[in-house]
């Protein structure tokens, strides 16, 4: 599907207020500790889209009863020890999160399971999980280190591992096949990366102790249920960000928002660049959320590299594009991992801003983008990555003719409801 995006008239704005759809790494990994707890777990605000619904598919496929209705979700807990073996292959679809934590989980059940996904995921590496699971004694087996995952089920033993890579989901892999691990599970990672596995942990009831860039928990460990209001994704939130930034005269607020502070690399830079925002109001809890206030600003280049990297990792997209509009060079260095996303974020950025006249330089690690250049319209692709898709619906705001993205249903990944938010923020 194609989707053309107008550019805005100068007589038009962003107002208003937004709440943006739930947090889906948050999302995630409450579903999948609701069903390994002992009694019912009520989520709230879950995150919409494609994503989690994969999450809720391989858990029902693994005999968990959910019942959802909006961004409800009531889920019925089979304890530890209560899964039950698929009828078939577990399909996490697109969703990196679900097949990775997952593979945590199966490691170490009394069944063999397969797990998949789409040709995207089937792409993207393994051998980061396979690695510290087969170490403590799990059986996994796959093609080259890639999708399908063949998982025997078995005894996990406790396990020291020091990861080279700072990665929230080998982590989260890692810290969930530690829960039916006789012993201590010690991660260690080199830059700090989300930590809503940690978090939500022990919201669960289970000791986790950090110290530094060390998480250690004893297993095994019961999961007792609770219940949780999942705050907005500030992910999302971020393309609604760069439009209000952008977009002369934009002023907006964005309520409810997620602001766990392994998540607001992205506020940092914004700041940075001279971007005006503003947490107006926040809430300390679980995960810690609040309100941001948006304004349009006059941005300039700035250097992203090092422990940034993991703390604003998703957001380098849409950063792309605020650095085109900006005054002077960006450079992002130290992310390689955007290659191996759902696709490759440093070509895709690179050749679609190439597409309508933004000379942008890929990096083995990263991009060059020297602003501010006219955004001059023309055709992009999603290149089958939501992200992508929706960083460059931001460009054709700001562009100076129509932007047409092929590919623009995979947005429902990850938030479906994109356009109709933008249009609710815009006035004349
Ligand atoms: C995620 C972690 C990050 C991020 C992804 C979601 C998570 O991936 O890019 O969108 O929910 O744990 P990596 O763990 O591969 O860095």
């Amino acid at each position: 599907m194609k989707q053309t995006i107008f550019p805005i008239p100068k007589t038009m704005r962003l107002q208003g207020a937004l709440r943006v759809p739930g947090d889906k790494s948050i999302s995630h990994r409450a579903l999948i500790l609701a069903a390994l707890a002992r009694d019912q777990t009520l989520i709230r605000g879950l995150a919409p889209g494609r994503d989690v619904d994969s999450t809720i598919r391989c858990l029902s496929g693994l005999g968990v009863h959910l019942f959802r209705r909006d961004d409800t979700c009531l889920v019925r807990g089979q304890g530890l020890y209560g899964l039950k073996r698929p009828s078939g292959e577990l399909d996490a679809g697109n969703s990196g999160t679900t097949l990775r934590l997952l593979a945590g989980v199966l490691a170490a059940q009394p069944f063999d399971s397969v797990l998949t996904g789409d040709a995207s995921l089937r792409r993207r590496p393994m051998k980061r999980i396979l690695d510290p699971l087969n170490r403590r004694g799990a059986r996994i087996f796959c093609q080259d280190g890639y999708p399908p995952l063949r998982v025997s089920g078995s005894a996990l033993g406790p396990l020291k591992y020091g990861s080279t890579l700072a990665s929230a989901q080998v982590k989260s892999c890692v810290l969930l096949s530690g829960l039916y691990a006789a012993g201590e599970t010690v991660y260690t990672e080199p830059r700090a990366s989300r930590d809503h596995t940690e978090r939500l942990l022990t919201r669960f009831g289970v000791p986790v102790k950090t110290r530094g860039r060390c998480v250690c928990l004893t297993g095994p460990a019961e999961l007792n249920a609770c219940r949780l209001t999942i705050p907005g994704d500030i992910s999302s939130a971020a393309f609604f960000m760069a439009a209000a930034l952008l977009l002369p005269n934009s002023d907006i607020y964005l309520t409810d928002v997620g602001l766990n502070p392994t998540r607001l690399g992205w506020v940092d830079v914004v700041r940075k660049m001279g971007g005006r925002v503003d947490i107006v109001h926040e809430d300390d809890g679980w995960e810690p959320r609040g309100t941001l206030r948006v304004r349009a600003s006059r941005l300039r280049g700035v250097t992203v590299e090092g422990d940034l990297i993991p703390r604003l990792i998703d957001e380098l997209p849409i950063l792309a594009v605020l650095a085109s509009q900006a005054h002077g060079e960006t450079v992002v260095r130290d992310a390689a991992e955007l290659r191996v996303k759902e696709t490759d974020r440093i070509e895709a950025v690179v050749e679609n801003l190439g597409k309508l006249g933004v000379p942008a330089k890929s990096l083995p690690d990263g991009f060059r983008i020297t602003g501010p250049a006219s955004l001059r319209g023309g055709e992009c692709d999603s290149f089958g990555d939501h992200r992508t898709a929706m960083a460059m619906a931001v460009a054709g705001l700001k562009a100076e003719s129509p932007v047409a993205i092929n590919g623009w249903e995979v947005v429902g990944v990850s938030c479906p409801a994109f356009l109709d938010n933008l249009r609710s923020l815009i006035v004349e």
